[in-house]
């Protein structure tokens, strides 16, 4: 089996590492009617065997190479050593008249062996604007060897990365098993992302679905994603992003953040998750920071019309994520942010949760039509609130039906 690592990128937009393997390959003019004066580079023109054993990395370069050059002309691409000087040549932008299409119709597997990446990289795609992405195909990354050597310090590779690029069109893609995060958009804007699904087991550690930092009028969705983290994190610098109709569970459930681990993070905001259904998930509506961070804002963030089903934490903002011992209290300021119409089951004692930084207190937080009924029977509620709002005991229980008490809480607004 070849298992030697490829790096590729020159000026243009695709890097892959190690190896991808192509089960079955159909030409794209059979499965999908070509677009006008649309040119098919198909992989197995390039000598992508597509046998489960070799690695077809090389031929799915040149394949997108030769789709690169062939419109617009004159696409300058440096040779290969190149790209492993780290990008310090200028990256030169696809020259193909857009949009430039991958049709990924096949799954592509990968190099299980985590050592055989030096970039923490499976895919990644830059600088390469315009792009669609799409085949109902699979990225599988076969992860659940690396999962026992996850550790913060030695991050596993992330299956999908897409970076530095605008408006791109991300669909109908399977992510499967993951050795660290199944995607991230890193450095982007107007970028759709939709009919997803990425699945890896719950115990798998560190595995969030789609993972956002610096991007910017992002969409996510129409998708369905159950992994052993965050089903969807959104990061540093973020903002204008809308996450709709995704269906999370397995894993950790809808987050903004973690922010303060890193000194270069910024401020993020207009983030909205509706119409999500979380079931089965450590956290429903999370925002969470470490105790320390550069002073940077999070505002304006709405989780709406969502529905639990047996989630331990529903609603939580969370300052001292991973500090729980330290005094410090988190810089991040958060505001404006609005929980309205969450519905559903909790199995946690304490269904709302704020502990929000006490030298930054949270502004402005409401909550509105918050129906949270325990899987079991009725224990009393406790919200727990930061400073001014510090442990309020909150007895909302009350009959909702023939054997389950609830809790609900119609309007609520804190300073
Ligand atoms: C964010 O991404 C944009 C490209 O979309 C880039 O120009 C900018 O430098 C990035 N900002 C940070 C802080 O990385
Ligand atoms: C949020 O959106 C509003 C309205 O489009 C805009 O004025 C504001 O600057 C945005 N805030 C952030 C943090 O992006
Ligand atoms: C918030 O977190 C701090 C630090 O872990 C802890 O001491 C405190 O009890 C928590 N507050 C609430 C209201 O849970």
């Amino acid at each position: 089996m070849a298992t030697s690592c490829v790096h590729m990128m020159g000026s243009l937009a695709l890097s892959i590492s190690c190896l991808i393997i192509i089960n079955t390959i159909a030409a794209a003019d059979e499965q999908r009617r070509l677009l006008q004066a649309e040119t098919v580079f198909d992989i197995t023109k390039y000598g992508a065997k597509g046998d489960g054993t070799t690695d077809d990395a090389m031929s799915l370069i040149q394949a997108w190479r030769a789709g690169c050059e062939s419109t617009g002309g004159g696409g300058d691409f440096g040779p290969a050593r190149e790209i492993l000087d780290g990008g310090s040549s200028p990256k030169e932008r696809c020259k193909a008249t857009p949009p430039m299409i991958i049709d990924i119709q096949s799954t592509l597997l990968e190099n299980p062996n985590p050592s055989a990446y030096s970039n923490e990289k499976w895919i990644l795609i830059e600088h390469a604007d315009n792009l669609k992405i799409t085949g109902g195909g699979t990225l599988n990354t076969q992860g659940a060897n690396a999962w026992k050597f996850a550790k913060e310090e030695a991050r596993m590779p992330v299956s999908f990365t897409f970076q530095s690029s605008q408006n791109g069109d991300i669909s109908n893609l399977n992510l499967v098993d993951a050795m660290g995060f199944h995607s991230k958009l890193i450095d982007s804007s107007n970028i759709k992302v939709t009919k997803m699904t990425i699945t890896a087991p719950d115990e798998s550690p560190n595995t969030d679905g789609i993972h956002l930092s610096n991007a910017t009028n992002v969409e996510i969705t129409d998708s369905v994603i159950g992994t052993g983290d965050d089903c969807i994190s959104i990061g540093t610098c973020s903002k204008n992003i809308l996450v709709k109709n995704v269906k999370c569970g397995p894993g950790h459930g809808l987050a903004v953040g973690s922010f303060g681990k890193h000194p270069y993070e910024l401020s993020v905001g207009n983030i909205t998750f509706c119409s999500c259904t979380l079931t089965g998930t450590t956290n429903g509506a999370r925002i969470k920071s470490y105790h320390k961070s550069l002073v940077m804002t999070a505002t304006n963030i709405v989780f709406e019309d969502l529905t639990l089903d047996s989630v331990k934490n529903p609603i939580i903002i969370d300052q001292h994520y991973f500090s729980k011992m330290v005094a410090e209290q988190s810089n991040v300021k958060i505001s404006d942010v609005h929980f309205r119409r969450i519905k559903g089951t909790t199995t946690s004692e304490i269904p709302i949760m704020f502990n929000c930084s006490t030298t930054n207190p949270c502004e402005n937080t409401e909550l509105a039509d918050i129906d949270l009924k325990p899987v079991g029977g009725c224990q009393d509620r406790l919200i727990c609130l930061s400073e001014r709002h510090r442990n309020q005991a909150f007895r909302h229980c009350h009959p909702s039906s023939s054997h389950l008490l609830g809790f609900l809480l119609t309007s609520k607004r804190m300073e």
